[in-house]
């Protein structure tokens, strides 16, 4: 019997608008979202499962700013790239809207207004950040300084990304501006405060004293330090020329906070999605029964567990979430993932490098999920997880199951005979499985939950290999008919539970044991594994064999990494200090250079060193020894024959007691590889009176 359903408001952070969604946000967010999502959905919930593109904000105008295009054209390119590829991964929003939508200025202007007109805020001229050169106020990201409680060197303006505090921001110390990297100014304005201080008392009772011990460790810790540190009034305005206009008269020029319009988003992406289903929206947000949950990063806690809660207490007419299962973040090869950077696996790109292995990318981050610390995603994870796990175990399993009963019965599940000890007990055990996993999934730790259903895989991968039914068919017909039948129970156990975590092998699964979709009536369903004693019955006909995983190779875990790599070198090269051009040379000193150029005839690494090369090189004039430090780039068997320009009256020096006789000349290019000075003609190259090198060119 199911329990009458209940009403679930799913958000899910909305993402920046400033770059693609990777991993990490998949990690953190959207895949632990839509785990639980399906999940309730499955359960026969009702299921608002919301998110969209966050595109106000610092973040994207300084997109706009850094590739010299307006903001809007930052958020198209980026919010339908984002929307297709959460959409082409799997994940079941109801609605994934957007910020500029009409609908969410309208909601937005209207939550400002209530608050303002119930008196809820405070209107105070402070002084500000200002960068008269940009001559702009510095609101957020637009300033950059060292975070008054961490330390942290580039703090921002709002939040400090290494702590998470968010503080205001005067309040960091030595402050600079991104957009000029002047020290700021101040100025006065004028700006609308909540009066966080004022919903201390409440907060305490609500997080602290309240039931709110079964949020996660760190939430709930994060949470309680705030508070405990005092909460001070937050400006929700900001002087910008990005965002929703402040709706009320004597605030021209302003926009509202993004943390302030933002997180009312998931009301209007609730509203967009009521009205295009003929739905009433307000239930999901205003009736107490309605369980609802944001699904979120560790850097969004604070604005989830104390500002929106906050807000949506002064509106007065909604309710709270229930939890906020925050995540901690994923990092990639051991280095913290950066969207400027490019140091990301990009979910668009992924998509694209391997088609149809959507379940293969949402197995190994729930895996990995970093539920209670940071975790690292490294290639070579991803293949061994692949290839020893859902290939070698799942894979393995169900293939095994579907080849046999094609080749012994047609495909059709055998009816069993008398079953052992071991199968009442297999039996017995899978059906423990869908509350074992739903008391997982409840208590928001997913990789348990992920963790339980591959024992049912491995508990059907032993139990044949223990029965053997390829070898008992040539001796024990009825034997290998109970195996089969069996098998086949445990491979419609998989379908059906590894709904929420791989939904498109899941639908794959159903579709070669022709189990029909969960979403329709009379199939078979979550319930019906712990309820039902045959869950496939005899005489049914199963369908064709399908591969459901593929062995992942190592070209293409190599191909992954040499990406990184190459991200890694141009991030350098973009970040590389060119140094300043050296004080003026006169010509005179100039002339005094004898440049020619020479012939390399013998080089040899000098011993003991890293860095030295020994050559002897054709000047010309004679043959000497130069000691070259370019060993580090260059071996000795390939300069052997190179032309090159020497500096050949250079006084000579002792260099680990070899004589050098002279400089090989060499530069660095752009993105700091180490050239030589190339001759192009084999010509000797010395300077003449005018200055003009004899038909020569010097890089
Ligand atoms: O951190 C971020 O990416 C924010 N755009 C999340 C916003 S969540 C919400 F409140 F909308
Ligand atoms: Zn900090």
């Amino acid at each position: 019997m199911r329990n009458s359903p209940k009403r679930f408001t799913i958000t899910a952070a909305l993402p920046y608008t400033n770059g693609p969604v990777h991993i990490g946000h998949l990690a953190g967010v959207y895949v632990p979202a839509d785990i639980y999502s399906r999940f309730q959905r499955i359960q026969g919930n009702d299921v608002a499962f919301v998110c969209g593109s966050d595109e106000h904000g610092v973040p994207i105008t300084l997109k706009a700013k850094k590739e010299g295009i307006t903001p809007q054209q930052v958020v198209d390119k980026y919010h339908a790239i984002i929307k297709q590829s959460f959409q082409d991964f799997g994940i079941t929003f109801d609605n994934y809207s957007r910020t500029s939508a009409k609908i969410h200025h309208d909601t937005a202007s209207e939550f400002f207004k209530k608050l303002y007109e119930d008196g809820k805020f405070i209107e105070q001229t402070t002084e500000q950040f200002y960068d008269k050169e940009a001559n702009q106020f510095l609101a957020d990201r637009f300033i950059v300084g060292t975070c008054p409680k961490c330390g942290f060197e580039e703090s921002y303006g709002d939040q400090c990304e290494s702590c998470g505090t968010s503080h205001n921001a005067t309040d960091l110390i030595n402050p600079k501006s991104s957009i000029t990297g002047n020290t700021p100014s101040l100025k006065e304005t004028k700006h609308w405060f909540l009066p966080l201080d004022q919903y201390e008392p409440w907060l305490k009772e609500w997080i602290v004293k309240g039931h709110k011990k079964d949020w996660k460790a760190n939430v709930y810790g994060q949470c309680k330090s705030w508070i405990d540190d005092g909460l001070r009034p937050r400006a929700v305005t900001r002087d910008l020329d990005w965002g929703i206009p402040v709706p009320i008269d004597g605030a021209d020029g302003k926009v509202l906070y993004v943390w302030f319009d933002a997180p009312i988003g998931y009301i209007s992406a609730t509203k967009e999605w009521a009205e295009r289903e003929g739905k009433d929206w307000e239930p999901y947000w205003k009736d107490q029964d309605t369980k609802m949950l944001h699904f979120i990063g560790k850097d969004n806690i604070v604005f989830h567990c104390i500002i929106f809660p906050s807000m949506l207490k002064a509106e007065g007419t909604y309710i709270l979430p229930d939890n906020v299962p925050a995540n901690e973040f994923l990092n990639l090869e051991g280095n913290k993932i950066s969207t400027s950077k490019n140091w990301a696996v990009w979910l668009h790109e992924y998509l694209e490098e391997f088609p149809n292995q959507q379940d293969v990318l949402r197995y190994v981050l729930t895996a990995n999920a970093p539920e209670t610390k940071d975790n690292d995603f490294t290639w070579s994870d991803f293949q061994a997880r692949n290839n020893n796990e859902l290939v070698a175990i799942f894979g393995n399993f169900i293939n095994r199951v579907v080849v046999l009963t094609n080749k012994f019965y047609d495909g059709v599940v055998p009816e069993p005979s008398t079953l052992s000890e071991e199968d009442v007990k297999t039996l017995a055990e899978l059906k423990l499985y869908p509350s074992v996993i739903e008391s997982s999934i409840e208590r928001y730790r997913f990789r348990e939950a992920q963790a339980e259903l591959m024992k049912v895989a491995r508990l059907g991968n032993k139990y044949l290999a223990d029965e053997e039914p390829w070898k008992t068919i040539k001796t024990d017909e009825e034997r290998t008919k109970t195996v089969m039948y069996l098998s086949l129970q445990i491979a419609s156990v998989l379908a059906v539970l590894s709904e929420p975590f791989l939904p498109f092998t899941s639908k794959k699964l159903r579709k070669i044991l022709d189990v029909t979709p969960s979403a329709v009536e009379g199939s078979l369903q979550w319930n019906d594994v712990s309820t039902k004693d045959i869950i496939l019955p005899p005489g049914h006909t199963i369908g064709k064999g399908e591969l459901l995983f593929s062995k992942i190779e190592d070209t293409q875990i190599t191909a992954q990494l040499a990406k990184l790599e190459q991200s890694k070198k141009e991030n350098e090269a973009a970040n590389r200090v060119v140094d300043a051009q050296k004080d003026t040379c006169s010509f005179d000193d100039f002339t005094k250079l004898d440049l020619r150029v020479g012939t390399i005839i013998e080089a040899k690494k000098m011993a003991k060193t890293k860095k030295l090369l020994v050559l002897k090189v054709d000047t010309g004039i004679d043959v000497r020894t130069i000691v070259s430090g370019i060993a580090e780039s260059f071996s000795a068997e390939e300069v052997i024959g190179k032309k090159v320009t020497v500096l050949v009256n250079l006084a000579p020096r002792a260099l680990r007691g070899v004589d050098s006789e002279g400089m090989i000349l060499m530069t660095e290019t752009p993105d700091g590889k180490l050239v030589f000075v190339n001759p192009d003609t084999s010509t000797s190259l010395s300077t003449s009176e005018d200055g003009v090198n004899n038909g020569m060119t010097i890089n």
